[in-house]
């Protein structure tokens, strides 16, 4: 019990530095993620068949990748490129790329739930086919887009432990150093275990009761 605590008194300072870190990258990362993935989305919808193939398979390769890998070819591609990222920088390039994909497939399938008959509708009374995304399709969509979004949120306050890799500050990395520092392997991952759950709990309970004020 004492020890615990001079056990804690001693390394807080990390795992709180840590789980600010990693709240910074999720926050970077879902609204990057979603300019990405939103350009994605409508990308996909368009009629010029370019635009389409690149979103096609810009979806498919990264979804189909492993994120571990992503960080890495990022963090060392742009060295070759001669671009020095820092590990940070790298880190939320990374995560960035990574989500995008995935919400530019929720948001695609936001905007296929709103029935056909609105867009149908909505060129009848002469609207154009970017009004319609824009001022018809869109708005209906952002309901069922919304959620999602917070829990890709959620999804990336975990995922982001995998930037531990190239070394990238965030909750899991600085877990590893008090390993490393105290020479206890155990208990700082029960720690961070801890904090990341905390994390998405929180989070989600308040998207949870966003979503019933919004119903
Ligand atoms: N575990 C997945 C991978 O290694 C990462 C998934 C990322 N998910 C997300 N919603 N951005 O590829």
């Amino acid at each position: 019990q004492d020890q615990d605590q001079s056990f804690w008194d001693k390394y807080h300072s990390y795992f709180v530095k840590g789980a600010l870190y990693t709240l910074i990258f999720a926050l970077i990362t879902v609204i990057s993620g979603t300019i990405l993935g939103t350009a994605l989305a409508l990308m996909r919808r368009s009629k010029l068949w370019i635009l389409k193939a690149i979103a096609v398979v810009y979806v498919e390769f990264i979804r189909g990748t492993p994120l571990m890998v992503q960080a890495f070819i990022v963090y060392f591609g742009t060295q070759v490129l001669g671009l020095n990222l820092n590990a940070f920088a790298a880190g939320a390039v990374a995560m960035g790329i990574n989500s995008g994909a995935y919400v530019a497939e929720i948001i695609r399938s936001g905007l296929n739930s709103v029935p056909i008959g609105q867009t149908e509708a909505a060129r009848s009374l002469g609207l154009s086919g970017g009004q319609t995304t824009r001022y018809v399709i869109l708005p209906q969509a952002v309901k069922n887009i919304w959620p999602a979004l917070g829990n890709e949120f959620v999804t990336v306050i975990k995922e982001s432990s995998v930037l531990s890799v190239i070394g990238a500050t965030e909750l899991m990395f600085e877990g590893t150093n008090v390993q490393g520092a105290s020479f206890k392997p155990f208990l700082p991952m029960i720690i961070v275990a801890l904090i990341y759950f905390a994390m998405t709990f929180v989070f989600s309970r308040i998207l949870g009761f966003i979503e019933k004020k919004f119903n």
